[in-house]
């Protein structure tokens, strides 16, 4: 990736494993400019993914269909199966399709949010076919950003933009995708 990593490879949504001092493995959903050598991802501060990239800086990020993980990892502490990473100290989540292995290079401060940067010491892909796109996870994927933002936006608004996305999680949804939605209302019923 070029120097400026803001502008360059498109901005995935990502699960990003990272380990704690504690040696617990956690695990967040997080938006990443996804390049094949370096890659670029703006956590807010207080999240535990920048504290522990600040303590340990190496990370692995995922891509997934998965959208009750994606959801569990913005909204609640999953714990899916891993297995060790191959050229850092960090955990590779089993079920996903493509995934690569980070070392930090830079932390900067970046208002609300720091930036990082990071190279790519590794990369891997999993077994599973791509599902393809679908209205309900993009859907679901919406719901899960605006109920992680609910104290700053409000739940009046977030209540009303899922409202806006619930029918095309009821018109294009399998089981999984209801249960990602069904686990954002109960998370805003719990926090609002
Ligand atoms: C699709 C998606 C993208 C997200 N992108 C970011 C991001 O770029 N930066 C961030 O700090 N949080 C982002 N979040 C919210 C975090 O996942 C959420 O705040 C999480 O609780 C942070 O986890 P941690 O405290 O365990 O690190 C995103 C959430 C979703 C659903």
């Amino acid at each position: 990736m070029s120097a400026d990593p803001q502008c360059q490879a498109p901005l995935l949504e990502t699960v990003m494993t990272t380990t704690g001092t504690d040696g617990v493995v956690n695990c967040a959903a997080m938006g990443v400019r996804w390049g094949e050598r370096e890659v670029a991802f703006w956590p807010f501060h207080g999240t535990r993914t920048l504290r522990n990239l600040r303590a340990h800086g190496e990370a692995v990020v995922h891509l997934t269909d998965d959208v009750l993980l994606f959801v569990q990892s913005a909204l609640g502490r999953p714990q899916p199966a891993v297995r060790a990473a191959t050229e850092i100290s960090g955990s590779v989540i089993e079920q996903a399709s493509h995934w690569r292995e980070l070392v930090v290079s830079e932390i900067t401060p970046a208002g609300a949010r720091a930036l990082v940067r990071a190279k790519v010491v590794a990369s891997g892909t999993g077994a599973a076919e791509p599902a393809g796109l679908c209205r309900a996870r993009h859907a679901v994927v919406e719901a899960s950003i605006l109920a992680s933002r609910v104290r700053v936006l409000g739940a009046e608004h977030v209540r009303a933009e899922l409202e806006r996305l619930q029918p095309l999680v009821d018109k294009t949804a399998g089981p999984r995708e209801r249960e990602a939605m069904a686990y954002v209302r109960e998370y805003l019923a719990d926090h609002d």
